[in-house]
Protein backbone atom coordinates (compact mmCIF):
# COMPACT_ATOMS: atom_id res chain seq x y z
CA UNK A 1 0.00 0.00 0.00
CA UNK A 2 1.29 3.70 -0.84
CA UNK A 3 2.43 5.59 2.19
CA UNK A 4 0.68 8.85 2.53
CA UNK A 5 2.57 12.59 2.87
CA UNK A 6 0.30 15.08 4.16
CA UNK A 7 1.69 18.24 4.04
CA UNK A 8 0.21 20.54 7.12
CA UNK A 9 0.82 24.27 6.11
CA UNK A 10 -0.82 25.70 9.31
CA UNK A 11 -1.14 29.73 9.12
CA UNK A 12 2.01 29.79 5.95
CA UNK A 13 1.29 30.93 2.68
CA UNK A 14 -1.24 33.69 0.83
CA UNK A 15 -2.99 32.56 -2.01
CA UNK A 16 -1.06 33.98 -4.12
CA UNK A 17 2.21 32.04 -2.61
CA UNK A 18 0.01 28.86 -2.75
CA UNK A 19 -0.22 29.23 -6.27
CA UNK A 20 3.82 29.47 -6.87
CA UNK A 21 4.13 26.58 -4.37
CA UNK A 22 1.37 24.57 -6.07
CA UNK A 23 3.06 24.45 -9.95
CA UNK A 24 6.45 24.09 -8.43
CA UNK A 25 5.10 20.94 -6.14
CA UNK A 26 3.44 19.81 -9.26
CA UNK A 27 6.23 20.19 -11.31
CA UNK A 28 8.58 18.57 -9.30
CA UNK A 29 6.58 15.38 -8.64
CA UNK A 30 4.62 14.70 -11.52
CA UNK A 31 4.02 12.03 -12.47
CA UNK A 32 3.02 11.43 -8.41
CA UNK A 33 3.50 7.66 -8.05
CA UNK A 34 3.79 4.88 -5.19
CA UNK A 35 2.67 7.48 -2.68
CA UNK A 36 -0.28 9.48 -1.61
CA UNK A 37 0.05 13.00 -1.45
CA UNK A 38 -1.99 15.44 0.04
CA UNK A 39 -1.04 19.36 0.76
CA UNK A 40 -3.44 21.09 3.86
CA UNK A 41 -3.16 25.18 3.16
CA UNK A 42 -5.02 27.80 4.97
CA UNK A 43 -8.69 28.46 4.11
CA UNK A 44 -7.84 31.58 1.88
CA UNK A 45 -5.48 29.17 -0.14
CA UNK A 46 -7.77 26.41 -0.83
CA UNK A 47 -9.18 27.12 -3.96
CA UNK A 48 -6.52 28.15 -5.79
CA UNK A 49 -4.39 24.52 -4.31
CA UNK A 50 -7.34 23.17 -6.33
CA UNK A 51 -7.04 24.95 -9.00
CA UNK A 52 -3.27 24.55 -9.73
CA UNK A 53 -3.20 20.64 -8.71
CA UNK A 54 -5.98 19.85 -10.57
CA UNK A 55 -5.12 16.27 -12.39
CA UNK A 56 -2.25 15.83 -10.81
CA UNK A 57 -3.35 13.28 -8.17
CA UNK A 58 -1.82 15.62 -5.24
CA UNK A 59 -5.02 15.91 -3.03
CA UNK A 60 -6.28 19.33 -0.85
CA UNK A 61 -7.56 18.83 2.42
CA UNK A 62 -8.33 21.58 4.66
CA UNK A 63 -6.56 22.18 8.40
CA UNK A 64 -9.87 21.85 10.46
CA UNK A 65 -13.72 22.10 10.30
CA UNK A 66 -16.85 23.28 11.83
CA UNK A 67 -19.12 19.81 12.34
CA UNK A 68 -22.77 21.46 11.30
CA UNK A 69 -23.31 21.69 7.32
CA UNK A 70 -24.14 25.12 7.87
CA UNK A 71 -25.44 27.92 10.72
CA UNK A 72 -25.06 30.72 12.83
CA UNK A 73 -21.22 30.18 14.00
CA UNK A 74 -19.62 33.14 12.54
CA UNK A 75 -16.07 32.57 11.19
CA UNK A 76 -16.64 29.24 10.74
CA UNK A 77 -16.53 26.80 7.75
CA UNK A 78 -18.54 23.83 6.69
CA UNK A 79 -17.65 20.40 5.11
CA UNK A 80 -19.64 20.79 2.78
CA UNK A 81 -18.57 24.23 1.67
CA UNK A 82 -15.28 22.41 1.78
CA UNK A 83 -16.41 19.44 -0.47
CA UNK A 84 -17.90 22.11 -2.69
CA UNK A 85 -14.64 23.69 -3.46
CA UNK A 86 -13.25 20.57 -4.63
CA UNK A 87 -10.80 19.85 -1.07
CA UNK A 88 -10.94 16.17 -0.26
CA UNK A 89 -10.42 15.94 2.98
CA UNK A 90 -9.64 17.90 6.28
CA UNK A 91 -6.86 17.60 9.59
CA UNK A 92 -8.95 17.46 12.60
CA UNK A 93 -7.98 18.36 16.31
CA UNK A 94 -4.08 18.97 15.20
CA UNK A 95 -2.49 19.81 18.86
CA UNK A 96 -2.35 23.37 18.45
CA UNK A 97 -6.08 23.46 17.97
CA UNK A 98 -6.30 21.40 21.14
CA UNK A 99 -3.93 23.22 23.12
CA UNK A 100 -4.36 26.81 21.66
CA UNK A 101 -7.73 26.76 20.46
CA UNK A 102 -9.81 24.72 22.83
CA UNK A 103 -10.24 21.92 21.03
CA UNK A 104 -11.64 18.73 22.76
CA UNK A 105 -11.95 15.08 21.93
CA UNK A 106 -15.67 16.00 22.38
CA UNK A 107 -15.78 18.16 19.62
CA UNK A 108 -12.84 16.55 17.48
CA UNK A 109 -15.27 13.70 17.29
CA UNK A 110 -18.49 15.91 16.27
CA UNK A 111 -15.83 17.48 13.70
CA UNK A 112 -14.88 13.76 13.01
CA UNK A 113 -18.33 13.02 12.28
CA UNK A 114 -19.54 16.13 10.08
CA UNK A 115 -16.93 16.24 8.12
CA UNK A 116 -17.16 12.49 7.04
CA UNK A 117 -21.02 13.24 6.52
CA UNK A 118 -19.66 15.49 3.84
CA UNK A 119 -18.18 12.48 2.12
CA UNK A 120 -14.27 13.79 2.95
CA UNK A 121 -11.50 12.16 4.22
CA UNK A 122 -10.70 12.75 7.70
CA UNK A 123 -6.93 13.17 9.64
CA UNK A 124 -7.78 12.87 13.20
CA UNK A 125 -4.15 13.67 15.23
CA UNK A 126 -3.86 12.54 18.41
CA UNK A 127 -0.60 12.80 20.89
CA UNK A 128 0.89 13.58 24.54
CA UNK A 129 2.48 16.78 25.55
CA UNK A 130 6.07 16.43 27.13
CA UNK A 131 4.39 16.85 30.60
CA UNK A 132 2.20 13.56 29.97
CA UNK A 133 5.08 11.21 28.61
CA UNK A 134 7.41 12.62 31.43
CA UNK A 135 4.66 11.66 33.79
CA UNK A 136 4.44 7.58 32.37
CA UNK A 137 0.50 9.02 30.70
CA UNK A 138 1.12 8.44 27.68
CA UNK A 139 -0.38 5.02 26.54
CA UNK A 140 -3.56 6.35 28.54
CA UNK A 141 -3.40 10.19 27.05
CA UNK A 142 -3.38 8.09 23.41
CA UNK A 143 -5.88 5.49 24.52
CA UNK A 144 -8.36 8.22 25.53
CA UNK A 145 -7.74 10.51 22.23
CA UNK A 146 -7.80 7.04 19.63
CA UNK A 147 -11.24 5.85 21.97
CA UNK A 148 -12.66 9.61 21.13
CA UNK A 149 -11.99 9.06 17.69
CA UNK A 150 -13.32 5.74 17.11
CA UNK A 151 -15.78 6.13 18.65
CA UNK A 152 -17.03 9.00 16.42
CA UNK A 153 -16.60 6.77 13.37
CA UNK A 154 -19.32 3.94 12.02
CA UNK A 155 -17.63 1.01 10.62
CA UNK A 156 -18.73 2.13 7.01
CA UNK A 157 -16.81 5.23 7.20
CA UNK A 158 -13.56 3.81 8.19
CA UNK A 159 -12.23 3.82 4.75
CA UNK A 160 -11.91 7.79 4.58
CA UNK A 161 -10.35 7.53 8.19
CA UNK A 162 -6.41 8.38 8.95
CA UNK A 163 -5.04 9.18 12.44
CA UNK A 164 -1.76 11.22 12.91
CA UNK A 165 0.38 10.39 15.45
CA UNK A 166 2.46 13.97 16.38
CA UNK A 167 3.85 13.74 20.20
CA UNK A 168 2.96 17.18 21.24
CA UNK A 169 6.87 17.96 22.42
CA UNK A 170 8.28 16.91 18.77
CA UNK A 171 6.42 19.68 17.19
CA UNK A 172 8.30 22.51 15.54
CA UNK A 173 10.82 21.57 18.29
CA UNK A 174 13.77 19.63 15.88
CA UNK A 175 13.22 16.88 18.38
CA UNK A 176 11.84 14.01 16.73
CA UNK A 177 10.59 10.70 18.34
CA UNK A 178 13.36 8.26 17.82
CA UNK A 179 11.92 5.41 15.49
CA UNK A 180 11.27 3.02 18.00
CA UNK A 181 9.00 5.63 19.96
CA UNK A 182 7.10 6.28 16.84
CA UNK A 183 7.00 2.44 16.24
CA UNK A 184 5.89 1.66 19.40
CA UNK A 185 3.13 4.66 19.92
CA UNK A 186 1.47 3.29 16.83
CA UNK A 187 1.52 0.11 17.21
CA UNK A 188 -0.69 1.01 20.53
CA UNK A 189 -2.72 2.94 18.15
CA UNK A 190 -3.15 0.35 15.61
CA UNK A 191 -4.45 -1.93 18.54
CA UNK A 192 -7.25 0.41 19.21
CA UNK A 193 -8.20 1.36 16.13
CA UNK A 194 -6.80 -0.23 12.51
CA UNK A 195 -6.56 2.44 10.22
CA UNK A 196 -3.36 4.17 8.72
CA UNK A 197 -1.36 6.21 11.01
CA UNK A 198 1.04 8.76 10.01
CA UNK A 199 3.80 9.85 12.13
CA UNK A 200 4.16 13.70 12.98
CA UNK A 201 6.69 15.98 14.35
CA UNK A 202 9.76 17.85 12.73
CA UNK A 203 9.75 15.26 10.33
CA UNK A 204 12.43 16.25 7.65
CA UNK A 205 14.56 14.75 4.79
CA UNK A 206 16.84 13.79 6.88
CA UNK A 207 14.90 11.37 9.34
CA UNK A 208 11.78 10.18 7.11
CA UNK A 209 13.30 7.22 5.56
CA UNK A 210 13.78 6.06 9.39
CA UNK A 211 10.57 6.78 10.69
CA UNK A 212 8.63 5.79 7.44
CA UNK A 213 10.33 2.26 7.49
CA UNK A 214 9.08 1.64 10.91
CA UNK A 215 6.18 -1.44 10.52
CA UNK A 216 3.07 0.20 11.79
CA UNK A 217 4.19 4.08 10.52
CA UNK A 218 1.85 4.64 6.98
CA UNK A 219 2.93 7.91 6.42
CA UNK A 220 3.98 11.56 7.67
CA UNK A 221 2.05 14.71 8.64
CA UNK A 222 4.80 17.08 7.85
CA UNK A 223 4.69 21.05 8.78
CA UNK A 224 8.15 23.41 8.79
CA UNK A 225 9.50 20.87 5.83
CA UNK A 226 5.86 20.73 3.86
CA UNK A 227 6.79 24.95 2.93
CA UNK A 228 9.50 24.13 0.69
CA UNK A 229 8.92 22.51 -2.22
CA UNK A 230 12.41 20.54 -2.40
CA UNK A 231 12.28 19.53 1.46
CA UNK A 232 8.67 17.99 0.62
CA UNK A 233 9.19 16.61 -2.44
CA UNK A 234 12.23 14.80 -1.17
CA UNK A 235 9.75 13.11 1.54
CA UNK A 236 7.44 12.31 -0.62
CA UNK A 237 10.06 10.61 -3.06
CA UNK A 238 11.30 8.86 0.27
CA UNK A 239 8.07 7.54 0.79
CA UNK A 240 7.33 6.24 -2.70
CA UNK A 241 10.90 4.64 -2.83
CA UNK A 242 9.70 2.30 0.92
CA UNK A 243 6.60 1.45 -1.06
CA UNK A 244 8.30 -0.21 -3.74
CA UNK A 245 10.09 -2.66 -1.77
P1 LIG B 1 6.47 20.06 12.29
O1 LIG B 1 4.88 20.10 12.45
O2 LIG B 1 6.76 19.09 11.17
O3 LIG B 1 6.85 21.47 11.94
O4 LIG B 1 7.03 19.60 13.58
C1 LIG B 1 4.11 18.93 12.35
C2 LIG B 1 2.66 19.25 12.58
O5 LIG B 1 2.38 20.11 13.43
O6 LIG B 1 1.77 18.68 11.92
Amino acid sequence: VAQLIAGNWKMFKTAKETISFCSALRARLEPVEGVDVVVCPPYTSLDEAVGVLAGSGIEVFAQNAHWAAEGAYTGEVSPPMLAELGVTGSLVAHSERRQLLAETDESAAQRIGGVLDAGLRVIACVGETEVEREAGETEAVLRRQVEAVRAAVEAGDRPRLTVAYEPVWAIGTGRTATPEQAEEAHALIRGILDVPILYGGSVKPENAEELLSQPDVDGALVGGASLDVESFASICETAASLSRL
